[in-house]
């Protein structure tokens, strides 16, 4: 993770970055803790977090802003350096020249889906790519077919980024996120198939399983009639409770298959195979055209936030039967232009993490970005806005 240490210094330093606003968008400062955020542009905004550890201070992107890209991280942290002229004890922001470049247009983000223009009329989805043989193979067999990879682990988003830009693919899209919160905001009867290939099985926390009856019911909205939905799994407990997931009402169509063989084998599958593990393939196929999708959610605030509130927040997770709300440390903005406040909200399962930033008239938005549109966030969204509005 791209970092700097540097020699403890004077924040006036940032301060003046700020009001110059050119690199720097706030500082703020955490309540209860010796942690900083400073906004930064680099090819869009997103935040660094300042650590102060009494003998130094360590600047790095903060979790929530950071985005799929390390050499942005980098070059916002060299600009900072030299902007604030910071005494660099250590650093690792060297940019390198020989890895190769991530394919920075075929990174989506969720605001990407919220009225989705796929350039190709075929789309088709994969949950969990991992490595990305199958995703960029399916790709490259099919170049008519838009494929959505989506993976919650950023460094294997980043890898399949580097193989599109240099087997110079156009017809994938990489999104760095929990499937499971995305499905729900794609377009009903949309995708031709949608392949989970070795999920994590999950056998202690089955709650955080990728397949369920909810993913189930989304994907079948999503996929055109004909369309597939293709499970693959070596592990017989996962077998055993997607054929469960699948065979309640309401009633499906599915196939089941041992040890069938694909053109292409992925990292798991190899690794299964040498192992001599049967491998199971679910096959659910879509018949009936499902209604649109209502996503028309708005997560805007209406009413200023009354800086007073922030105090009172509750300090505990807010839950009802859908949704919960969690603030988490609260920053004010040096110059006393409003502030930031961390929140995770939504299903339980599937929650999101952003910030809420408001400014010195209480406006309040999202940061880096609105919710994904689910239900439950839309739920969630209503009680954040009951609680910092009174
Ligand atoms: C066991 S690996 C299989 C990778 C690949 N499909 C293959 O066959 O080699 C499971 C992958 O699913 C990803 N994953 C797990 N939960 C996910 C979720 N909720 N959304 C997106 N990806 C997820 C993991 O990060 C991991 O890369």
């Amino acid at each position: 993770m791209p970092h700097l240490i540097v020699d403890p210094f004077d924040r006036g330093r940032l301060d003046q970055l700020v009001e110059e606003g050119e690199l720097c968008t706030l500082r703020a400062v955490a309540e209860d803790r010796p942690i900083e955020l400073l906004g930064i542009r680099e090819e869009g905004e997103f935040f660094l977090e300042i650590k102060d550890r009494g003998e130094d201070c360590l600047i790095r992107a903060d979790k929530i802003t950071r985005p799929l890209d390390s050499n942005r991280i980098k070059r916002a942290l060299k600009r900072l350096a030299e902007a604030a002229d910071l005494t660099i004890r250590h650093s690792n922001i060297a940019l390198s020249p020989t890895k190769p470049p991530i394919a920075a247009e075929y990174d989506k983000k969720i605001r990407d889906f919220e009225s989705p223009d796929f350039p190709l009329e075929k789309v088709a989805l994969e949950v969990g790519f991992g490595s990305g043989r199958h995703l960029l193979w399916q790709a490259k067999a099919h170049p008519d077919t838009l494929f959505i990879g989506i993976e919650i682990h950023t460094p294997s988003a980043q890898q399949v980024l580097k193989q599109i830009e240099l087997q110079g693919l156009t017809n994938i899209w990489v999104v760095n996120y929990d499937a499971r919160l995305l499905l729900e905001m794609l377009p009903s009867n949309r995708l031709e198939a949608i392949y989970v290939h070795f999920p994590v099985p999950w056998d202690k926390k089955p709650h955080r399983r990728v397949i369920s009856e909810r993913f189930l019911e989304e994907s079948l909205r999503a996929l055109r009639p004909g369309g597939i939905l293709e499970l693959r799994t070596d592990s017989d407990n996962y077998y055993r409770y997607a054929l469960e997931v699948f065979s309640s009402p309401p009633k499906i169509d599915f196939r089941v298959e041992k040890n069938r063989e694909l053109p292409v084998v992925s990292k798991y599958e190899a690794r299964w195979r040498r192992m001599e593990k049967d491998i199971y393939t679910l096959t659910v196929t879509a018949e009936a055209l499902s209604p649109e999708r209502k996503n028309d959610y708005n997560f805007t605030f209406e009413k200023p936030l009354d800086p007073e509130r922030v105090e009172q927040l509750p300090r505990k997770a807010v839950v009802d039967e859908e949704c919960f709300v969690h603030f988490g440390p609260r920053y004010r903005r040096a110059d006393g232009l409003g502030g930031v406040i961390e929140c995770s909200f939504g299903s339980f399962d599937r929650p999101e993490h952003k910030y809420l930033r408001y400014d010195e008239w209480g406006k309040v938005e999202y940061f880096p970005d609105s919710p994904v549109r689910t239900a439950a966030n839309a739920r969630a969204h209503r009680l954040i806005g009951a609680m910092i509005h009174g």
